[in-house]
């Protein structure tokens, strides 16, 4: 038989491994080898084994691994309950998840048998004195709960050509290849060994079954021999009947195995975990007997102090949870576990029960392009930011792209932009055949320099569009400044921020022109959508009609309850970017939000400011006295001299831990393609050149908690200590 055996070269692993090959059996082991590969395990290199280094998180990574198999034989996982106790996501993960899905991929690949190792721990707080496979499941811990629940999805899974088969195993002991000293027995011995005591937890009255490590890999091979019928879909016990014992009998049995052993009951609370099992249907049915005693597992342990005199057997390496936890502090390029348990994005759009309420309000209406919403969002966004108008959009793009057409922009005109943006807003002007001239950004805003603008006007400029990078408004007066005097329009970009103010007064309520983005991700959202503010109703009006394929009329203005007919009149050549009456429902909602959102965008960035201050490696955004920053974005940079390693490599290394990053933004200037078309180089704007390679986004929405902001510090402390050692 072809076996495939996860944890194949584990505690239990490599003594089913063993026993497999003895048999003949063809053997492909897919193990983490989070303890390193077992030295004393010879017959690991055996022609019949193949040894696949992973973990059963990640198979994917393997397309072939179930290819030829005709048995699965599922061992590994988070063997224990203080291991689970750590952190239950990841526990359920590759306890539970990583389970269902290996059994799924090996019914889908046409494997024949599913041995699933569970774990006698899901009788918990035993019901009953006896407990058999009939008896109900009590799981008293996250080990056994993530154990239970696996097994109930697995044995959902079997069909007539696969049959899963749950093997409830008793607490193993004795030695193996892989030592592990977080097993009753092992640890007793060793307790004895090097401290003259047992210590014996929860009271020492609850029951637990115990069964030898190599008799259990025996068991393990009797299943996977078995035939199919004998098995199919069925649960076993795992253990010997007279292996039962209370703990402190264990104790006091193992004590009077060695020499001077006190055996202490430590006062704590009783352990509630409590379960007595028969394994009379696995004996009868294979006509199975361990062969292995209490005496022997002890006399092993003794044994391997006496060959291992310079051993630690409390240590990471024999003892499951300190492994784990070191684990956490090692990067997951690295061989270690990711710091935070799930992953964490770096924007997210937060929308209720009101939005889904308003959607269908409006779908139920018909009116989905045009209609009563869009005004009303207009209304309520004119008021938030003081500003006379507000003309509603699909998107920010579009919004910068209207302004430049309603500013009679022509091709060969100039616009002065910075090269700190979203490629949008280059791509508006180089649609309308004009030229955008890079302006250099200022080194701790990354906003545009107005000190730099001067120098860069023509005759052919026409428009300058500052950009408020991250949340944190430009130099607003004294761009306005540069723009009267040398007659110039101005369109604000302020993608990014809604909320914010300069000297006081909201954006949106500056500048000729300013436009707003309400992309997924922005500090509100309308899924898709955009909004120019302006204090020029004729200006206003010429950009709706723009906006409306040059129209004089919406839809809504010629067919709606109130509305006068008229044949329409087309004005200009325009477009189609207005915003739809289902997104603006949905603003209507979310700008009633707006407040609460940034209060809360804030004070996560409080949180990071306090706990990544003392990181030299990284510098921190600055925000100018005379501003509030909407904090759209939260943009550190990196000292990657100091780092040691490039930005895109850290961010890689964050993305391992589950943390989702961003680049606000690669210079447009650095692309080739713009290179050509607008004849600048990476010199041409230095701090920009500069700092592109340099800056990173953390996650920032309303909805990451401090716990979030934690894990981020942490990953970032992790993976910046071991890039620079
Ligand atoms: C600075 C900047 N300008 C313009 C835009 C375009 O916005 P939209 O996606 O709404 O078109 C974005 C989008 O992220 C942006 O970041």
């Amino acid at each position: 038989m072809h076996v495939l055996i996860t944890g194949g070269v584990g505690y239990l692993g490599s003594w089913v491994t063993y026993e497999l090959l003895k048999k003949g059996h063809k053997v492909r082991i897919y193990d983490r080898l989070c303890f390193g590969k077992p030295e004393k395990a010879e017959w690991l290199s055996h022609p019949n084994v193949e040894l696949i280094e992973g973990d059963i998180r990640y198979w994917q990574k393997y397309p072939d691994l179930f290819n030829s198999i005709d048995v699965v034989i599922h061992l590994a996982g988070l063997a224990n309950d203080p291991s689970c106790a750590l952190c239950p996501i990841t526990a359920k993960e590759v306890n539970t998840a990583s389970t269902v899905e290996l059994a799924r991929q090996s019914s889908q690949k046409g494997v024949k048998k599913f041995i699933f190792a569970s774990t006698c721990a899901v009788y918990g707080k035993g019901v009953g004195d006896w407990l058999d496979e009939e008896s109900p499941t009590n799981p008293w811990s996250m080990f056994a709960q993530t154990k239970n629940e696996s097994e109930k999805i697995v044995l959902s899974l079997g069909h007539n050509q696969f049959s899963p088969v749950i093997a409830r195993l008793s607490t193993l002991f004795g030695y193996s290849p892989r030592m592990r000293f977080d097993l009753a027995l092992n640890l007793m011995t060793a307790m004895a060994k090097t401290q003259g005591t047992i210590e014996v937890h929860g009271g020492g009255q609850q029951w637990r079954p115990f069964l030898h490590v190599r008799d259990c890999a025996r068991a393990i091979c009797i299943l996977t021999e078995a035939e199919q019928s004998m098995v199919h879909n069925e649960i076993f016990n795992i253990g010997a009947n007279e292996l039962n014992k209370r703990i402190l009998d264990l104790a006091n049995e193992v004590a009077s195995l060695i020499p001077d052993t006190k055996v202490e009951i430590l006062k704590e609370d009783e352990d509630w975990r409590t379960f007595r099992v028969l394994f009379n249907k696995f004996a009868s049915r294979f006509s199975f007997q361990p062969e292995y005693k209490i005496y022997d597992g002890v006399q092993e342990i003794l044994n391997w102090f006496h060959q291992n005199p310079s051993e630690e057997p409390f240590s990471e390496k024999y003892i499951n949870v300190f492994r784990f936890k070191q684990l956490k502090t090692i990067p997951v390029s690295e061989g270690g576990e990711p710091t935070a348990p799930r992953f964490i994005p770096l924007a997210k759009p937060i929308l209720g029960k009101e939005e889904e309420t308003a959607i269908l309000q409006a779908i139920r209406s018909g009116w989905l392009t045009s209609g009563d919403k869009i005004n009303a969002f207009e209304r309520m966004f004119a008021s938030t930011v003081g500003a006379k108008e507000a003309v509603a959009v699909s998107s920010c793009t579009s919004a910068i792209h209207l302004c430049l057409v309603e500013a009679g922009v022509k091709a060969g005109d100039e616009v002065i932009t910075p090269p700190i943006t979203w490629v949008s807003t280059i791509n508006t002007i180089l649609n309308m055949g004009a030229k955008p001239v890079f302006v250099d950004v200022d080194p701790i805003t990354f906003n545009i320099n107005p000190e730099l603008i001067e120098e860069k006007i023509t005759k052919k400029t026409k428009v300058i569009i500052p950009v408020d990078l991250a949340g944190h408004p430009c130099e607003l007066e004294a761009i306005q400044n540069i723009a009267e005097r040398y007659n110039l329009h101005l369109i604000e970009d302020s993608a990014h921020a809604l909320g914010a103010t300069y000297h006081s007064k909201p954006i949106g309520s500056i500048s000729e022109r300013t436009c707003f983005s309400f992309y997924a991700t922005k500090n509100i959202t309308t899924i898709e959508g955009g909004m120019i503010t302006l204090s020029d109703p004729e200006k206003a009006r010429m950009l709706r009609i723009l906006a409306t394929n040059g129209l004089t009329d919406t839809a809504w203005d010629r067919y709606g309850r109130s509305a006068f007919y008229r044949p329409q009149e087309l004005v200009s050549a325009g477009f189609k970017y207005a915003m739809s009456n289902v997104s603006a429902s949905i603003g209507v909602e979310q700008i009633k939000k707006l407040s609460t959102f940034n209060s809360v965008r804030q004070r996560l960035v409080q949180r990071y400011y306090y706990s990544l201050s003392d990181i030299d490696e990284i510098i921190l955004p600055k925000t100018k006295e005379h501003v509030q920053h909407a904090w759209h974005l939260f943009i550190i940079r990196l000292d990657t001299k100091k780092i040691g390693k490039s930005r895109d490599e850290i961010a890689f290394m964050l993305r391992q831990e589950n943390i989702g990053t961003g680049i606000h933004f690669y210079g447009v200037h650095l692309h080739p393609y713009i290179q050509q078309q607008c004849n600048v180089s990476p010199e041409s704007c230095p701090v920009a050149t500069q700092i592109s390679n340099e800056i990173l986004s953390l996650p920032l929405h309303p909805e990451l908690t401090e716990e979030n902001i934690q894990y981020i510090v942490d990953a970032l402390k992790k993976v910046i200590y071991y890039a620079k050692h």
